[in-house]
């Protein structure tokens, strides 16, 4: 277990020998196979205004889609038919699908047989228990930084308090429950991503998806003056980091990684990661999910060859942590 100065000490040096040690843990706890989840974004519509991201509702310059519940459930039968174990729904904050909606979507989803994840954000309690009673294995919610300041600057009419209150809700829900955080945001420190590590222990998370901040030009931080580069090494170190710490658990090569770097899968798969999440969404409204400029969606057959390409192999169960 790292000290939090341990941890900034890393994060700080141009040593980045931790790669290879969370390559190491990785192989020993969860071994060379890697999950494939199929990931359908299925609403990019989002009654939030988070600084960051491209689908805020205050974005005017984007083309806003929601498929339909038969369209959701089609792709889910795609999937299961190409062999994929797990869908992933993610949506922005979108109050046109209703709990029964959603609960019915899942339970027809849920009747293929496959592990099925949730993203949709912040729920009440009894929300999260619907889906849960539903069927729903898993859930998504980054905390995307833990430094509570910078929470409330990019996140308007939200509240820290909140999120991590929802976090523990559906820990207690019995979810396999994922977080993660942005890393390199305009005035975040060192000594916060430290902490966002050292929060994903103490949450005891599941799965912890970490990405680069990439400024999208129609946001508020659109212009900020950000290293593209030193955000994608920081990301893959603090993955790296997480790994060595919470052993057993799933990460993601995050889209945002790749976006940064042609080779950033591979690397992060090497560096920690065992998890890739293919976008299964149709090619139309894919373009338009955009959280960030250039988002390099990744396709399952060029997914499945960078697998290959380095020696590892392609999980053929549905990729729950392991125990
Ligand atoms: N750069 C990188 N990641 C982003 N996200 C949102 N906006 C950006 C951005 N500009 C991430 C958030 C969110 C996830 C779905 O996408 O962490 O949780």
């Amino acid at each position: 277990m790292y000290s939090k100065d341990e941890i900034i000490n890393i994060l700080s040096s141009n040593d980045d020998s931790i790669l290879k040690t969370a390559d190491e843990i990785r192989k020993q706890y969860v071994g060379e196979d890697v999950h494939l989840r199929g990931l359908i974004e299925f609403s990019n519509y989002c009654n939030r205004t988070c600084y960051y991201c491209g689908l805020r509702y205050e974005n005017k310059n984007i083309q806003r889609y929601r498929l339909t519940p038969e369209d959701i459930i089609a792709t889910a039968k795609y999937a299961k038919n190409i062999g994929l174990k797990t869908i992933v729904l993610q949506a922005g904050e979108d109050v046109c699908f209703s709990n029964n909606i959603l609960c019915n979507i899942i339970e027809q989803i849920k009747k293929l047989d496959v592990a099925l994840t949730l993203s949709i954000g912040e729920k009440t309690y009894d929300e999260y228990k619907s889906f849960k009673d539903a069927g729903v294995d898993r859930y998504l919610l980054r905390i995307e930084t833990t430094d509570k300041t910078l929470y409330n600057a990019l996140h308007p009419n939200m509240s820290f308090e909140n999120r991590i209150e929802c976090l523990y809700n559906l820990k207690s829900l019995g979810f396999e429950t994922g977080t993660g955080s942005l890393v390199g945001l305009p005035n975040q420190t060192i000594e916060s991503l430290a902490n966002d590590i050292l929060f994903f222990k103490t949450l005891d998370a599941d799965m912890i998806g970490i990405g680069p901040f990439i400024p999208h030009p129609c946001t508020p931080l659109g212009d900020s003056d950000v290293d593209l580069k030193k955000n994608f090494d920081l990301s893959i170190k603090v993955m790296a980091i997480t790994r060595i710490l919470l052993k057993n658990i799933n990460i993601p090569a995050t889209t945002a990684m790749e976006t940064l770097n042609p080779n950033g899968q591979i690397i992060a798969l090497q560096s920690g990661a065992n998890v890739i999440m293919p976008n299964i969404t149709n090619d139309e409204c894919k373009k338009k999910y955009t959280i960030y400029p250039n988002k390099q969606n990744q396709d399952i057959i060029l997914a499945k060859e960078k697998i290959y390409s380095i020696g590892r192999a392609i999980s053929v169960n549905k990729g729950f942590r392991s125990k």
